[in-house]
């Protein structure tokens, strides 16, 4: 094989802006897209010259991919996935790579052949200020972890943004807010960096700022295996809102803040547990601070999809494997039932008692969505 033949499915905000980057990456031939919107078919068949089918399910049995990329509504990331997986393809899922913890085991449970690489769109991996915190973390530069704050509050999004597909921001139609769209890159970041929590306590506000019914607004405290402690804040419902990342090690304090095209490194000329121990009442230790420049976002889906051909065509490493998904899932799982129950949650949880709780929440929904606006919301295309 010397190109990837790659079938797009979904043809919404992200599919267009993924048929226009596979169109750009020497790696992939865009043969095939599908949409249950017609209008949407007819664009990308008209602009890319290639074959469309009514329903991803057609465009698999089809047969004409060697690759599929699926980029639908979220509850069918699973059936799809699973389709394509017993079909021979590859497979790249957008996030998150399920709804919930059931459908997310049944997921990577259907990846049973090695030679079938199956990647998840978790984009922000790329960036290098987060690969530079990884590989401090990693590494012990700044000796072990003790503090995480996470203040993820630039996700602003409008009534108009959650009324332009009626999909959105319903248990049934999405089986989530916030946790469920916005932030799976930052939970993903969250466990790729730290692990996953072993307990949680979340607060979670339902249909706060917006006229919805899902979470919008969520406070989170983390508590890691190695005894670290965490604060996770995120919300669609402030503007500007800020994206900050701090990280207290023993060695020192770590400082990400998304404005920046800089980390902020503040080292400890003595650890703080040798401090303690050893300094005058009021002594902290001696720092030096050094600003590490950013540069660039790393790619991002570009990227992503270019280490997806990589991994297809020469065995390169996966930078996000699917099976990594689960662990964002289950944080978000986990985060709305701490937010539903008002209790602490311990990981892992049950995902058929999770899914029931969701179920629940399906069948007990009130919420009538007047959709106002049906069409594709205008995204940033730079990305
Ligand atoms: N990685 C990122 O940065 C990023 C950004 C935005 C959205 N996303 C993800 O991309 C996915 C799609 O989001 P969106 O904003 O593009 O949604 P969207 O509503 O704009 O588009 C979804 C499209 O899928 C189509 N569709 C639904 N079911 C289908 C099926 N069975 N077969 C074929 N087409 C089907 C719909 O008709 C629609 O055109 C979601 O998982 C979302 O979380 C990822």
């Amino acid at each position: 094989m010397s190109k990837v033949k790659l079938g797009i499915i979904g043809l919404g905000n992200m599919g267009q802006v993924h048929c226009k980057l596979v169109s750009s990456l020497a790696d992939f031939e865009l043969t095939a897209v599908a949409d249950h919107v017609s209008e949407r078919c007819a664009k990308m068949q008209a602009r890319y010259k290639v074959t469309a089918f009514d329903s991803g399910a057609k465009l698999i049995a089809s047969g004409s991919c060697d690759a599929v990329l699926i980029a639908t509504p979220h509850y069918d990331h699973t059936r799809l996935g699973c389709q394509a997986l017993r079909r021979g393809c590859h497979v790249m899922i957008e996030k998150p790579i399920s709804v919930d913890k059931l459908d997310a085991l049944r997921l990577v449970k259907a990846h049973d052949n090695p030679r079938q690489i199956f990647a998840a769109m978790f984009n922000q991996r790329t960036h290098p200020a987060y690969q530079q915190l990884r590989h401090w973390i990693q590494s012990g530069e700044f000796g072990a972890v003790r503090r995480v704050q996470w203040t993820i509050t630039d996700w602003f999004r409008t009534q108009a943004y959650y009324d332009s597909g009626d999909w959105r921001a319903t248990w049934a139609g999405e089986g989530g807010g916030v946790l469920l769209n916005q932030c799976p890159h930052q939970l993903d970041l969250i466990c790729w960096l730290f692990g996953l929590p072993v307990s949680l306590y979340s607060q979670c506000s339902f249909g706060k700022y917006h006229h919805l019914e899902v979470e919008d607004e969520v406070t989170c405290l983390l508590n890691f295996e190695q005894g670290a402690t965490g604060v996770f804040t995120t919300t669609t419902g402030e503007a500007p809102g800020i994206n900050r990342l701090e990280i207290a090690f023993d060695e020192g304090l770590v400082i990400y803040d998304s404005r920046d095209d800089f980390i902020t490194s503040i080292r400890n000329e003595k650890s703080v547990t040798q401090a303690i121990r050893e300094n005058a009442a009021f002594e902290k230790p001696a720092t030096t601070e050094v600003r590490l420049p950013v540069g660039g976002d790393g790619g991002q889906h570009r990227a992503i999809l270019a280490n997806f051909a990589a991994a297809i065509l020469r065995g390169e490493t996966l930078i996000s494997p699917t099976s990594d998904g689960l662990r964002s899932v289950e944080l978000a799982n986990a985060m709305l039932l701490s937010g539903w129950t008002r209790k602490a949650v311990n990981l892992p949880i049950s995902a058929r008692g999770y899914r029931t709780r969701l179920a629940h929440k399906i069948s007990g929904s009130t919420f009538e969505r007047n959709v106002r606006t049906a069409g594709v919301v205008d995204m940033d295309d730079s990305f």
